[in-house]
């Protein structure tokens, strides 16, 4: 059995959509059930941050999400394929025609990513107030609660609404498939082996 930890939402529905391509057969989960046990795997639902912190304590053998949300969480697991879907970067926002003066005795930056937010800034030898925030990122510059934000931008739409844009891209990012480190020596064969259907199913 190989448990899988995905994160509620698209990224799961995506992946479970390769897991139905590959075996030719529907896995989806119940309504409000965060197990679905099928075809020798079991699938947790969990929040997209907490993904790496099942499989890096060992609940899940392997999970997938974006490579922002295992830096941010600074995971220790072994990576093992990057999907290529869930494609977005992080980007330093402010509200349109303002710039990052690197003169400022400190900056106010919001995110929910605290420690990218930080890193980059500190690499930048900014000194900086995060701000922590849960959603909504892009109403904080609009309401003078931060100079700036680290947030993520797909389409750009959120922010182009609200009269934001990007002002530095901090990194890329798509979802990956990684294992923990302990399962990955114990289900080595059946974790390589699913990695080769997946990545054969993504290459069709
Ligand atoms: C994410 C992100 C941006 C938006 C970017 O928010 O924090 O707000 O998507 O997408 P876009 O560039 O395509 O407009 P999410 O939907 O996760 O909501 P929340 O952060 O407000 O919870």
């Amino acid at each position: 059995m190989i448990t899988v930890a995905l994160p509620k939402g698209r990224i799961a529905e995506d992946t479970l959509e390769i897991f139905k391509n590959i075996f030719t057969q529907d896995f989806s989960f119940e309504s409000r059930k965060l197990i679905l046990e099928q075809h020798g795997f079991r699938f947790l639902l969990v929040r997209n941050q907490d993904v790496p912190t099942y499989v890096e304590n060992g609940a899940a053998d392997i999970g997938f999400s974006g490579e922002d949300t295992l830096k941010e969480q600074g995971a220790r697991v072994t990576k093992l394929l990057d999907l290529g879907i869930g494609k977005c970067q992080v980007v330093v926002g402010m509200k349109k025609g303002e710039v990052l003066d690197p003169r400022l005795p400190e900056i106010v930056v919001a995110s929910k990513m605290v420690n990218i937010a930080k890193d980059y800034f500190d690499s930048k030898g900014m000194s900086v107030k995060i701000v922590k925030l849960y959603g909504s990122i892009e109403l904080a510059p609009l309401v003078g609660l931060c100079d700036a934000i680290v947030d993520i931008v797909e389409t750009g739409t959120t922010m182009k609404e609200n009269g934001l844009e990007p002002v530095a891209t901090i990194m890329e990012s798509s979802v990956k498939m990684f294992a923990n480190r302990e399962s990955f020596i114990q289900k080595r064969t059946e974790i390589l082996e699913l990695k080769q259907q997946i990545k054969k199913v993504l290459e069709a």
